[in-house]
């Protein structure tokens, strides 16, 4: 059977990973959630004091790119793909808003950005594959076969992480995840290095006012005709 490739961007929290990971199990492709990735590197940068402080040195963590080793590996319970950094699993470490408030920083880093493109690009190598993030459709995967590009309304973004969040015992006011959300918005959108855009052959979807289901299957409608074409 012909295999595509699917490239999910938009802002944070609108619910691409959710779609991307049921997508993926719908369809047995792989799933890679390019985020936990930029997120991963920001919690070594955290833990070494690379940046969270009033001067980062951005300068010593892309020297320490080489030895960063990010791999993704299933969790049996869960049938999750986790991130591992350096052997160690950090899926639970790098969700929280310490991480949020840096990671726009970290993934703004040229250096950086080159690395884990190179390593998302080998893993769609065969296809079969559903990568949510920024930039698929217009860096990683310029000729994937399907580009959706998701947007939704700032405050309910805010809305829906702030639950995720509280579900996970932070103790967080809305504001101050409406004002993280805004915030990384402008500077994903602003960076020099592959800045968030909607690629020209993506197709938008601004799921403010759509169920999850009718998302989902609005998405897999276009994923038949691909495979179809
Ligand atoms: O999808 P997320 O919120 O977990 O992503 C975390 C941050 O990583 C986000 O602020 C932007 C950045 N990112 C990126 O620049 N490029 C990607 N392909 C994925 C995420």
């Amino acid at each position: 059977m012909k295999k595509i490739t699917i490239a999910l961007d938009g802002f944070s929290s609108t619910g691409k990973s959710t779609v991307a990971k049921k997508l993926a199990k719908h369809l047995g492709y792989v799933y890679v959630d390019t985020g936990a990735m930029y997120r991963a590197v920001t919690l070594y940068a955290l833990e070494k004091g690379y940046v969270g402080n009033s001067e980062s040195n951005f300068d010593a963590l892309v020297d320490d790119l080489p030895k960063l080793k990010l791999a993704f590996k299933v969790n049996e319970i869960s049938n999750n793909s986790e991130i591992h950094l350096n052997g160690e699993n950090v899926e639970g470490q790098i969700r929280n808003l310490t991480v949020s408030g840096q990671v726009s920083k970290v993934a703004a880093i040229p250096e950086v950005r080159k690395k884990l493109v190179e390593q998302q690009q080998q893993m769609g190598l065969e296809k079969g594959i559903v990568m949510d993030g920024r930039d698929i459709g217009t860096v990683v995967f310029p000729n994937a076969e399907l580009k959706i590009f998701m947007t939704a309304s700032a405050e309910q973004r805010a809305q829906r992480r702030y639950k995720e969040l509280l579900d996970r015992g932070e103790e967080i006011s809305y504001e101050a995840v409406l004002k993280n959300v805004k915030e990384r918005d402008y500077i994903d959108s602003n960076r020099a290095a592959s800045p968030l855009r909607k690629a020209d052959d993506a197709i938008a979807f601004d799921n403010s006012d759509l169920s999850f289901n009718e998302q989902f299957e609005l998405i897999l409608a276009k994923v038949k005709e691909k495979l179809q074409a």
